[in-house]
């Protein structure tokens, strides 16, 4: 089967012209997840969060199922950044699994141990292995060490496992072809397009 590239452009880039020029570039061969202000411009098929309810007095908040009449079909949730700066929770995070498989769109759970499994949940998601120090940092994980945690969550839940944390156009192809993975979820690269387009073809 051929790798799911994720692109999670965090809260980047700076404007609508410069997210619909990286988005042209890249849209075809990856699911590309914008911030939420430009989802709706672009037509893009992920996002990077969304809320546990489907609508209601919940200020700021975006339901799964505003996101799946957008044409998003993959929802990021339990990302780190989130879990450290909105201090979500396993419990939190849950939720919002649930809802996402509720509305009939594809989680895309983040984790870096195998305790942030659902305990209950056994199907229908993805998980994004993604061990903290190598998030953003040019640390990439070896792909033995990363293969041994790849095991283990397939031990746990017949799911696709991405890897995630510094993929880059020269280490891309060792996560797929040497440690097996599904595919990647690619953050900091992903907003270079020359760069997010090496990757694809490095492991497609
Ligand atoms: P990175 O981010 O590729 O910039 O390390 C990955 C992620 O946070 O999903």
């Amino acid at each position: 089967m051929k790798p799911l590239i994720v692109a999670n452009w965090k809260m980047n880039p700076g404007s609508l012209p410069e997210a619909k020029k990286l988005f042209s570039l890249t849209k075809k061969r990856a699911v590309i997840c914008p911030p939420f202000v430009y989802l709706a411009h672009l037509r893009a098929n992920g996002a990077q969060d969304c809320f546990w309810e489907e609508k209601g007095a919940y200020t700021g908040e975006i339901s799964p199922q505003m996101l799946k009449r957008l044409g998003v079909k993959y929802v990021i949730v339990g990302h780190s950044e989130r879990r450290k700066y909105q201090k979500e929770t396993d419990k939190i995070i849950e939720k919002k699994l649930r809802a996402v498989l509720r509305a009939g769109l594809k989680p895309i759970l983040c984790l870096d141990k195998i305790s942030q499994l659902p305990k209950d949940i056994k199907r229908g998601f993805v998980v994004a292995y993604e061990p903290l120090f190598a998030i953003g940092t040019g640390k990439a994980c070896s792909p033995e060490r990363a293969e041994r945690m790849r095991r283990a969550i397939k031990k746990k839940v017949g799911v696709p496992v991405l890897y995630g944390g510094s993929v880059n156009s020269k280490n891309a192809r060792d996560y797929i072809k040497k440690a097996r993975f599904d595919g990647l979820l690619v953050g900091g690269a992903s907003l270079k397009a020359k760069e997010f387009i090496d990757i694809i073809e490095a492991v497609c």
